[in-house]
């Protein structure tokens, strides 16, 4: 029998995980089933009931998208350190009885920007959008890759800050409300990791962030030029990307991390990707 594996999120009719783990498991020769699972919302226990129900049943690992990262991450036995940060896991594995959480989501963006994008970040000036649990994720990977100044911005700035605080050591890290940010120069790099797109909102960031040769990255993906890659056009900035590759990449990591096999992401995210305009 194949080993298994499957996504849980409520809703969950639009996910693509899959199909990417499926591209995966094609090209890396692997012996595995992935589906797609829509997770109860009530009563309280149900999620984690479903989650080990399925595990009881042989299940191998399951990846976690909203609104059960929280819960996921609630339910672990063991937690890696940026799973610990983020508060939450997009990823569990069941092994031996254990329930072991992770969060790749972070480490997929960094990969798609450093890797895919070509822009390694060691020295750059990186403007992160939002505090939410989307940059939770993303922290630890940006300060490991050494850039010379993340700043988060944030509409309540009291959450930035805790953010900043839970680092402990911040080094180049630091929290500003929107209206600071007019001062504070251009930047190389700026991620809207807000949720502002998925409303068809434009977070209040002045165009001065954005600089003529720097990328400007979009969490959200297939919705093609949102109003903050608009802006960031408009601005005359060259490079802007949606979150696809990030999508991509955060699922190689789980498959490596279940499998021991690294699987191939250029084809799959040429594949998945939308133009933007
Ligand atoms: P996620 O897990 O997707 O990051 P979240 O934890 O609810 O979601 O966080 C949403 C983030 O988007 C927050 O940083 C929020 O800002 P506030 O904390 O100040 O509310 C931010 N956000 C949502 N809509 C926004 C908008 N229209 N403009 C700017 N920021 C927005």
């Amino acid at each position: 029998m194949s080993d298994t594996y499957a996504v849980i999120g409520n809703p969950i009719g639009h996910t693509k995980s899959p199909l990417i783990h499926g591209l995966f498991a094609k090209e890396a020769k692997q012996d595995m089933e992935y589906t797609a699972i829509e997770g109860p919302l009530e009563p309280e226990n149900a999620f984690a009931d479903t989650v080990r129900g399925f595990a009881t049943a042989g299940g191998k690992g399951i990846n976690i998208t909203a609104p059960f990262k929280l819960k996921a991450f609630a339910m672990a036995d063991e937690r890696s350190e940026r799973a610990t940060l983020a508060g939450a896991a997009n990823a569990l594995k069941f092994e031996g009885g254990r329930i072991f959480a992770e969060n790749f989501d972070g480490i997929g963006l960094l990969r798609d920007i450093e890797v895919n994008l070509g822009l390694p970040l060691k020295g750059k000036r990186v403007l992160i959008l939002g505090a939410g649990g989307a940059v939770r994720g993303a922290l630890l990977p940006f300060l490991d890759a050494g850039p010379a100044a993340l700043v988060i911005a944030n509409r309540h700035l009291d959450k930035a800050q805790n953010l900043v605080k839970e680092v402990g050591s911040p080094g180049p890290l630091s929290a500003h409300g929107y209206n600071e940010l007019e001062s504070m120069g251009r930047f190389d790099l700026v991620v809207n990791g807000t949720s502002a797109s998925l409303t068809g909102d434009l977070p209040p960031v002045p165009p001065s962030v954005f600089s003529p040769d720097g990328t400007a990255y979009e969490l959200a993906y297939g919705k093609r030029l949102t109003p903050f890659l608009r802006l960031a056009r408009n601005a005359g900035i060259r490079g802007v990307a949606d979150g696809v590759g990030m999508l991509v990449e955060q699922a190689a990591e789980a498959f490596e991390w279940w499998r021991g096999v690294r699987p191939q992401t250029r084809d799959v995210i040429d594949q998945l990707t939308v133009p933007l305009d």
